[in-house]
């Protein structure tokens, strides 16, 4: 198992694992590394890929040098490995929404999160992250998002989903692709906030998606965050189908 580092915007990585074998043509799970004076990891991947993706981090920085845990929200793609993470990194603090905190992090982490509000910002020195909580978008009810306000960088967790092993960053279609995954697994919990939520993150226009499974974006990514909107508001209307 193998683990590629590609830098995605300035001083922003991009940590790939391609597993072949999950799904119908396999999938990339994806950890991002902010360098900033307090560097910050976004998502920890499963306790599995510990081993590759902290040797990955390895060739950007020391691990030690980590003093922020972030993930989107709790399943084992986003923090499996959180408690390993912790124990490589002694200066770092995990930190998460306020849901994230009182529902799993504030009985399970192995030291004591630090909770951000929805809409503060955490300063990292050199790079600035603010929380944006986004329940149940994709899906979890801690689910929340983080945007890097000086690359303009949305780290976007599992929205966007797609399979495959793509390349690091495109400039073209990532909608088509996400919106097959979407139709073929059902992965994310669509309310009547869906759209809403998801509009409200095209207004910080972003100019990267850091996206968990696939490519992540670069360009103009307002518009491509409103149609992805269109797409789970239309889904609603319709009544979305289980996946078959
Ligand atoms: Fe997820
Ligand atoms: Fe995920």
């Amino acid at each position: 198992m193998e683990t590629r580092v590609d830098e995605i915007a300035e001083r922003i990585y991009r940590l790939s694992t391609f597993l072949p074998a999950v799904g119908p043509s396999g999938f990339t799970f994806n950890q991002f590394l902010v360098d900033a004076e307090e560097p910050l990891l976004f998502h920890c991947g499963q306790r599995a890929l510990f081993p590759a993706v902290s040797q990955a981090v390895g060739r950007v920085m020391d691990v030690r040098r980590l003093r922020w845990i972030a993930f989107s929200h709790v399943e084992a793609d986003e923090c499996g490995a959180l408690g390993e993470w912790l124990d490589a990194a002694p200066s770092a603090t995990v930190t998460h929404g306020a849901i994230g905190c009182a529902i799993w992090l504030n009985d399970q982490a192995p030291r004591p999160p630090r909770a951000l509000a929805n809409g503060e910002v955490l300063d990292l020195g050199g790079r600035r992250v603010q929380r944006l909580d986004t329940p149940h978008v994709p899906h979890c009810w801690d689910a929340g998002l983080l945007h890097e306000e000086t690359t303009g960088t949305l780290f976007c967790s599992d929205l966007f989903t797609h399979v495959g092993d793509p390349p690091a960053l495109t400039d073209g279609d990532i909608l088509g692709p996400a919106m097959a995954a979407e139709s073929q697994f059902g992965y994310t919990a669509v309310t009547t906030a869906t759209g809403a939520t998801i509009r409200r993150l095209a207004g910080l226009r972003p100019r990267t998606l850091a996206v968990m499974h696939g490519s992540s974006f670069t360009g103009e990514a307002a518009p491509v965050l409103e149609t992805l909107a269109k797409f789970y508001d239309d889904l609603l209307q319709k009544g979305a189908a289980p996946p078959s």
